[in-house]
């Protein structure tokens, strides 16, 4: 394998010196990028380009391209899992993703298995070996996948969901379905996460994008449980090098203590928390990656500079910081400020790393 010519990403998640921060952005490879949608276009459909290893590995470099990101993140979906293991998943145009046999009983839930990461979901760990090869030491890859829990609410709704009405319906009536429902995943995205280790992923994120919805007792049982669970079954060294793992529950930032006390090296933070209060609650236990408002992106140039300064004053001197924004890039944000976002990045952190 070629040698990493950029690495500070992987340093900075382990809280290594680095000369400026580390810059990358949730969905960096998406819509607001005319040639992703181009290429989604040849390829058919999102699910077709997933589906086509060649696909995406080109839509996976194409913010590369444009900007000097310093990690580059496997274009995927955290709901191929779910799609392996018997669900049927679909993206509609416009209402987002659908699943045809969701899971509501506990005969739904005795048909689950967890599905061969070479055999069901080989079309992901190809694209991961194709992706790794075309960066050729470029900068790190990243490879993710959903929590249980956030797997769980698309499982049993069958799709995206405001009010959650079947996944808590079960969580708060039948625990115990729901535990085996969690387990399973669990296991499924254990074995998934760790393929792509082996297929050449350099660190490891779960999105645990709905763990913010859950009271702070049911986080603990229902989310955090199954992520540290995750977190300890993880291959966590890959060419002789640390695969660092970051761990990001949206909304979880009052909860920062217990998730520094999963096992990850680092936490993905939204909007909502100072990063620099956040840094003193979990000390050195764990870097931290964040935390822009996606939104700021819509503001002026200027305007995004002067967000990303107060984020690096917030965060303060030293490494153990990996910038990005709190949550996915936008849709309809102009890719020059997306370029602004990431050169402010690193012109304006070179001062907290003398
Ligand atoms: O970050 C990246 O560039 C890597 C690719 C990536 C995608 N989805 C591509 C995608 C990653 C890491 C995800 C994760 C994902 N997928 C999450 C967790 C992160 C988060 O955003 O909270 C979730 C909840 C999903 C499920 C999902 N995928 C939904 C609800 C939707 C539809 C909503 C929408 O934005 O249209 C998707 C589709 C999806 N996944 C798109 C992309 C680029 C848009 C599909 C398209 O091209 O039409």
């Amino acid at each position: 394998m070629a040698e990493l010519k950029n690495d500070r990403f992987l340093r900075a998640l382990l809280k290594q010196p680095v000369d400026v921060t580390p810059v990358w952005m949730m969905r960096q490879a998406g819509r607001y990028l005319p040639e992703y949608r181009a290429t989604r276009t040849r390829a058919g459909s999102f699910m077709d380009l997933c589906k086509n290893p060649e696909l995406a590995c080109e839509v996976t470099i194409q913010p590369l391209e444009r900007f000097p990101l310093d990690a580059a993140i496997l274009f995927s979906d955290i709901l191929t899992v779910p799609d392996a293991m018997g669900l049927g998943l679909r993206f509609a145009e416009g209402e987002g993703p659908i699943f045809d046999r969701p899971v509501r009983s506990a005969a739904d839930v005795d048909r689950l298995f967890v599905p061969d990461p070479e055999g069901e979901l080989k079309y992901v760990m190809d694209a991961v070996r194709t992706i790794r090869r075309e960066l050729n030491g470029r900068v790190p890859l990243i490879g993710f996948s959903g929590s249980p829990w956030t797997l769980a609410t698309y499982m049993v709704e069958g799709g995206s969901s405001k009010e959650f009405a079947h996944v808590k319906g079960m969580l708060y009536d039948q625990p115990a379905l729901m535990h085996k429902l969690l387990d399973v995943t669990a296991q499924a995205v254990t074995q998934y996460l760790n393929a792509q280790v082996d297929a050449g992923a350099q660190a490891l994120m779960i999105f645990d994008t709905w763990g913010g919805a859950l009271t702070p007792r049911d986080y603990q049982e229902f989310s955090l449980r199954y992520m540290t669970k995750i977190v300890s079954g993880l291959k966590r060294e890959a060419d002789g090098r640390k695969v660092p793992v970051v761990l990001f529950t949206k909304g979880g930032g009052q909860w920062l203590e217990s998730m520094a006390e999963a096992g990850a090296d680092a936490l993905g933070l939204d909007w909502t928390v100072d990063i620099g209060a956040a840094r003193a609650r979990v000390g050195d236990k764990v870097a931290l990656q964040g935390n822009m408002d996606p939104c700021v992106l819509y503001a002026s140039p200027e305007r995004i500079r002067a967000e990303v300064a107060s984020i690096l004053a917030a965060y303060g001197q030293g490494s153990g910081h990996v910038f990005n924004l709190g949550h996915g890039i936008h849709q309809h944000v102009n890719p020059e400020h997306a370029a602004a976002f990431v050169e402010a990045v690193h012109e304006l952190s070179a001062s907290y790393h003398p």
